[in-house]
């Protein structure tokens, strides 16, 4: 049965000349059969670049819209279109306006996690990736609002010495992750090495000791000679660094870090993408050219400043 789905897949991406992106929180069966799999910035890179007429993302909606814009002239498909992050919605553009006017002479710069709108109200959009490397290059006698993960801002305000304006916004699959669950982990593999996300909290960030973005835990493991890693993230990662690195073994620091959307993603799901269009995802045009400046600083179509 599955095989058959899969076989069918094949032969609908062929017929809409399609790509699928799955990003590193998707389940494991969605990763085997994307195209490309990655983190925010890798897949956002991605849908720029690829020809295809059709992009397939599985993940959750801001990563969709993202693709939207980048690739004006693509179809770009939520194979579920409830699929969405709580994070994002932390924040409305009304409530960044009104942010804005509190601290007229800052620089906003907004987490890829977030709604076109609030994209559409930000000079910069980032990813945990490149957050802090692009926070480093604004200039310094201007304050810098950043918005809305107050972990990942803490994160760069620590690595960039810079005391931002935080909101405060936060992902609820990553709070999750408690000092407890790492203090217990370690006990049990005194000789793992603890990589987070910096969208954990900050006594989690603080008893680890890699603070990495998905793309960069698989590149770190990567290249490591150790061979016991305790993952403070998203459990789906966990299928990539296994297959990645079968030598080597990796431990959820908690198995409740499941994001929900994430996982609304399936096999059929993208069978009846394929076949039906859907669901189109689309951003007003007003929108989307102001959000598009904010993005293409992020995928670094224009040089950083
Ligand atoms: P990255 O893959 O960019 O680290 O993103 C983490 C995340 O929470 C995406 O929703
Ligand atoms: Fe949003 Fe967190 Fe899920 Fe990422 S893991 S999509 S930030 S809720």
């Amino acid at each position: 049965m599955r095989n058959k789905l899969v076989e069918k897949i094949v032969r609908l991406k062929q017929q809409h000349n399609a790509v699928i992106l799955a990003h590193n929180y998707q389940p494991g069966e969605i990763q085997d059969i994307a195209d490309f799999t990655g983190d925010s910035l890798g897949l956002s890179i991605k849908a720029a670049e690829t020809d295809a007429d059709v992009i397939v993302f599985c993940g959750v909606q801001f990563m969709a819209e993202t693709a939207a814009i980048l690739s004006p002239e693509k179809t770009v498909l939520l194979p579920d279109k409830s699929a969405g992050c709580p994070m994002a919605d932390m924040i409305t553009a009304e409530q960044l306006r009104k942010l804005k006017q509190e601290h007229p002479n800052a620089i906003v710069v907004c987490y890829v996690n977030s709604t076109a709108e609030v994209k559409a109200e930000s000079d910069y959009c980032c990813t945990s990736a490149n957050a802090a490397e692009l926070v480093n290059s604004l200039p310094e006698d201007r304050p810098v609002i950043f918005v809305p993960d107050q972990h990942l801002g803490r994160f760069v305000g620590e690595r960039t010495g810079r005391d931002l304006v935080l909101w405060p916004g936060y992902c609820i699959t990553h709070v999750m992750i408690t000092e407890d669950d790492i203090n217990t982990a370690k006990a049990k593999y005194p000789d793992a090495i603890v990589m987070a996300h910096p969208e954990c909290t900050e006594p989690v960030k603080e008893l680890s000791d890699e603070l990495l973005s998905t793309g960069q835990m698989l590149k770190f493991a990567a290249e490591s000679t150790a061979k016991r890693f305790i993952i403070a993230t998203e459990t789906g990662i966990i299928h990539a660094l296994k297959k990645q690195n079968p030598q080597a073994e990796f431990i959820a620091a908690s198995e409740r870090a499941v994001c929900p959307n994430m996982k609304k993603i399936t096999i059929e799901k993208i069978v009846w993408a394929l076949e039906d269009m859907q669901y189109k995802i689309s951003v007003p045009k007003a929108i989307k050219e102001k959000a598009k400046k904010a993005l293409d600083e992020m995928v670094g179509i224009l040089p950083v400043r």
